[in-house]
């Protein structure tokens, strides 16, 4: 897995928001997977910039939505199909019949699984798939256990996960105890993932992913099997990271390479 750390989030919603505005301008159908939650919220606002200051079009881009809650309206202001249209589609020139989500409130839940999917494959794979990742190692709401083979589906969702989404909710008693998520084995298709971290809280997760064990108990950590992956930190993200200098050294050296070609 490639690591890039940066100073702080700032710099790696920007990094972030780099990779998708190069994949966008060189594929501009290109199809992206897209997180919530509060790490991504600057990445989402650097994008939305680039709409509107530099003309970063979305006219043709596709979007799948990584996972929502059950039993939420789609327009519940907690609901991860509002934070979306909050945060990206309401202000860029998306296709909304090409952002795709997950819709947890309907009765025929396996069925919505399995058409999510078809629509995944249907629209040629995801080309990359954009990440956070759970105090607990979770990605989407592949919670510890989740098997790293699994499709979408419906997850019950941890106490500590509960607990870090719990600020969302006016009403406590709103808080859904079930997600319904693309699998690990749907995220590993997809042709390249970047997965973005943020802070101190997330450091142990992240050590976990990049140098623990492959295990269903760190979720996350199933990217080390994939043949493109990247992830984005900052500072307090990386900082029990043990090989942390090396990757620094890794990528020094990768842009003195690409800096070195580009004078050639
Ligand atoms: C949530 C979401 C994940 C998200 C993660 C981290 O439960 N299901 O998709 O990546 O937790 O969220 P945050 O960025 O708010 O820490």
């Amino acid at each position: 897995m490639r690591v890039i750390i940066e100073p702080d989030a700032a710099a790696v919603s920007n990094r972030a928001a780099t990779r998708v505005a190069d994949l966008i301008r060189r594929s501009p159908a290109c199809v992206l997977g897209l997180p919530t939650g509060r790490t991504p919220l600057g990445f989402y606002a650097e994008l939305v910039r680039r709409h509107r200051e530099k003309g970063l079009s979305f006219s043709q881009v596709v979007t799948f939505s990584l996972d929502d809650y059950i039993g939420l309206p789609p327009h519940h202001s907690a609901s991860w199909a509002a934070y979306m249209r909050r945060n990206l589609f309401d202000h860029v020139d998306i296709v909304p019949a090409n952002t795709h989500l997950l819709e947890g409130g309907t009765e025929d839940l396996s069925g919505v699984c399995e058409s999510y999917e078809a629509a995944i494959r249907k629209a040629g794979g995801i080309d990359l798939q954009i990440l956070g990742i759970g105090p607990n190692g979770h990605i989407a709401f592949n919670e510890p256990g989740s098997s790293l083979g699994s499709r979408t589906r419906v997850k019950t969702l941890t106490p500590e996960t509960l607990e870090a989404n719990a600020p969302s909710f006016e009403d406590l008693d709103e808080l859904p105890r079930l997600g319904i998520t693309m699998g690990v084995g749907t995220v590993l298709e997809a042709r390249s993932c970047l997965l973005l971290a943020l802070g101190e809280e997330k450091a142990l997760a992240v050590r976990e992913m990049v140098e623990g064990p492959i295990t269903a108990q760190v979720p996350a950590s199933a990217l080390q099997l994939h043949p493109d992956a990247t992830t984005i930190l900052d500072e307090g993200a990386a900082s029990r990271l043990l090989r942390r200098h090396y990757y620094r050294d890794v990528e020094e050296a990768q842009g003195r390479l690409t800096r070195a070609a580009g004078t050639a």
